[in-house]
């Protein structure tokens, strides 16, 4: 056994109490004081006062972001073997106007009538019912504890000037608003326009009525160029420069499908009331893949590999009867219950699971919610949110929608660009199809301008919604829906739809779209949550439990003492950590080891080397894991090579106890 005599580097307390992650309630603010201390993030232009949803991040949150996306593209990018990009923020208006973000990318907010202050409609609905709920539960004596209501605590959160007065409430209206609640993010404008005046919701601060909601749409406007002829928009999501690139990567992946593009970047959204720090700002990193799949075969051709994996599921259905409860489920169960639609989207699902469980994200808090019919993105046909549960509530971290073939048809009809897949079939094929034929004259009169729209609509209609329209044409009228958003009549003198039978050699088809989209600062905030905890022994001796893949610095390096040859030794070895891409770092402050422990355990630091006189003598190191705080001791360059398989992850803690001798000397050097 290699001895090490001089000094230990854990108190005797330390090595004799187990590990106790929930000794202490969770502290909101002790967590809060944490992450400015440590500059982890902090509102951007803070000197100056600071903007509303604008943050910078410190040394500690851009080391764990980058860390963040680091693992994101191993675990997408280069496992799955994606296209990446790296698209313009600033995007050409048209691209934006054809996809529907300059029409459709917009919230409900109300104003004050007097004072013109200003409310995102939905949030402040939730608030004040919420309130009132809360009130009634006071006024009934009941404790607002119940686990079911952990919803209930986010909306608190959310809005902090809606106070809940002790007030109760018929057992049909408590019904009702818990109906109301469940559904909060389904409804339109005009409904919760109807909802603030059945329940006469008012500004909660002045008791003022509210107007009825106005649309805002969330883009930031820009204008391109010296005298501002081309007008642009920072982009709300980073998918628009996928989509316009879609020809070139198809051809750059020989023409085939399925294959998928990726793109890390900013995007921008001009939030009506950005709040609840990284969750909801005004510029953030958004990390987003777009699938491209034939549309009759949504299979995955890996699905194997993720069909056990464990989903905690939230279906629309579920909502939309006023429920909240979860059910576990397998990804394979899912899909093939068909509660998820596909193979593909159900693939991704467990993709991402499995990446916000590496990452450290604990599965307990984290949850698939499907989108309700009204609270769909204008483009999707289905999509599921993994929420991720912190003491804001349930929030949406990542969206996994399934955008079919919106957008790259609205791009193709604008441009007149082939966005399509062209598979050349084995054998020529007898083909059943339904031939669209227009009155040329009168559709152009009808339509006019839109005509052309209409009619390139229709031609690249697939078949069972021509068979739709031509079932509805049968009976006198139908209509036909673009990409403007407009829907228009159509009759049978206008347009006739005929079954033809046609010899086919090749198949050409608009790929679907199957688009996980992660918002990177929801995820790593809700991360920073999930890790913290406080000593047993000192509630504020904060841990952050960041595995060693995420955290900011992966070892610490510290000396017993400030003597030179010491210090000059643990330079030498961060030198040796660092050749072989170890982050490392070295305090040589004169703080106690004890201190500087707790510094590192602050910041997430997996593991601590020390160094005293015995290292110059033996060569040797201790080496200390964060949690445990349990140490071994070893030679230098074993211990370095032992951390760089633990940094790695190729081997744990138990694999590193069997490479090293246990160390378990004595001495008090905590503060
Ligand atoms: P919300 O309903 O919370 O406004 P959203 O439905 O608009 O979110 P998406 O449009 O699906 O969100 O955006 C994809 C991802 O981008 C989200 O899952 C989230 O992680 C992130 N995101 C969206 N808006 C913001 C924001 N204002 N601040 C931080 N992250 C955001
Ligand atoms: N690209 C997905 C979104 O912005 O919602």
């Amino acid at each position: 056994m290699v001895s090490q005599s001089a000094a230990s580097t854990s108190t005797p307390s330390e090595l004799s109490t187990p590990i106790n992650k929930t000794a202490h309630e969770f502290d909101k603010p002790t967590l809060d004081a944490l992450l400015a201390r440590r500059f982890f993030f902090a509102p951007a232009f803070e000197i100056y006062g600071g903007v509303a949803g604008l943050y910078d991040y410190g040394p500690t949150g851009s080391a764990l972001q980058a860390n963040i996306l680091d693992q994101w593209r191993k675990h997408y990018i280069i496992e799955e073997d994606m296209l990446e990009l790296d698209t313009t923020i600033m995007t050409l208006s048209e691209v934006l106007k054809t996809s529907g973000h300059v029409d459709k990318f917009a919230d409900w907010m109300v104003k004050d009538v007097q004072t013109g202050e200003i409310f995102r409609a939905d949030h402040l609905v939730e608030a004040v019912i919420e309130a009132r709920l809360k009130g009634d539960k006071e006024a009934r004596g009941v404790k607002h504890e119940e686990p079911e209501k952990e919803e209930d605590e986010k909306k608190k959160k959310k809005k902090k000037n809606v106070k809940s007065v002790a007030i109760k409430l018929e057992d049909s209206v408590v019904e009702e608003y818990e109906s109301l609640l469940a559904q909060i993010d389904n409804y339109t404008g005009p409904q919760l326009g109807e909802l603030v005046r059945k329940h006469n919701i008012r500004n909660p601060t002045t008791g003022n009525e509210l107007s009825e909601p106005v649309e805002f749409n969330l883009m930031f406007e820009s204008n391109i160029g010296p005298t501002g002829q081309i007008k642009g928009y920072l982009r709300p999501e980073t998918a628009q420069g996928h989509f316009v690139n879609f020809a070139r990567l198809l051809e750059f992946n020989n023409g085939k499908v399925p294959f998928a593009s990726a793109q890390i970047g900013r995007s921008f959204r001009n939030e009506i009331a950005p709040r609840q720090g990284l969750l909801r700002v005004r510029e953030f990193t958004m990390a987003e893949i777009e699938h491209y799949v034939d549309p009759l075969d949504k299979r995955h051709a890996r699905f194997n590999e993720v069909k056990d994996v464990q989903l905690t599921l939230l279906p629309k259905d579920v909502q939309t009867e006023g429920r909240t409860e979860l059910t576990q489920m397998t990804v394979g169960d899912a899909v093939a219950k068909k509660i998820v639609d596909n193979e593909t989207l159900g693939y991704f699902l467990g993709r991402t699971q499995l990446f916000l469980e590496k990452i450290g994200i604990d599965p307990k808090r984290l949850r698939c919610r499907q989108h309700m019919a009204n609270e769909m993105a204008h483009y999707a046909a289905d999509c599921w949110d993994f929420e991720i549960q912190s003491s804001y509530g349930w929030i949406e971290c990542v969206g996994c929608a399934d955008r079919s073939a919106y957008d790259l048809t609205v791009h193709s009809v604008r441009t007149k660009q082939p966005l399509r897949v062209q598979q050349k079939l084995d054998e020529p094929k007898k083909v059943e199809k339904l031939d669209v034929q227009f009155d040329a004259k009168k559709f152009g009169m009808t339509f006019k301008k839109d005509a052309t729209l209409i009619k390139e609509t229709l031609l690249g209609l697939e078949k069972d919604k021509l068979q739709c329209i031509k079932d509805e044409l049968a009976n006198g009228k139908s209509s036909v829906k673009c990409a403007d958003g407009k829907s228009y009549e159509i009759t049978p003198d206008l347009v006739k739809i005929d079954p033809i039978t046609v010899t086919e050699h090749m198949r050409e088809f608009t790929p679907n779209v199957i688009e996980p989209s992660f918002g990177i600062g929801r995820i790593l905030y809700s991360l920073l949550e999930h890790s913290y905890w406080a000593r047993e022994q000192d509630k504020a001796r904060g841990v952050l439990s960041l595995p060693s893949i995420v955290a900011p610095m992966k070892c610490l390096i510290v000396t017993i003492s400030q003597d030179p040859e010491l210090r000059a030794k643990i330079h030498e070895i961060s030198r040796k950590m660092r050749r072989i891409g170890i982050a490392s770092r070295v305090d040589d402050s004169s703080a106690s080891i004890g201190k500087k422990y707790a510094r590192n355990d602050e910041l997430g630091t997996p593991f601590g080397c020390t160094v005293d006189f015995a290292s110059i003598k033996n060569d040797t190191m201790t080496l200390r894991e964060r949690d445990s705080t349990n140490q071994l001791i070893g030679k230098i360059d074993d211990v370095i090579e032992v951390v760089d398989q633990l940094v790695k992850g190729t081997i744990d803690w138990s694999g590193a106890s069997q490479r090293l001798e246990p160390y378990s000397g004595v001495q008090d050097v905590e503060e």
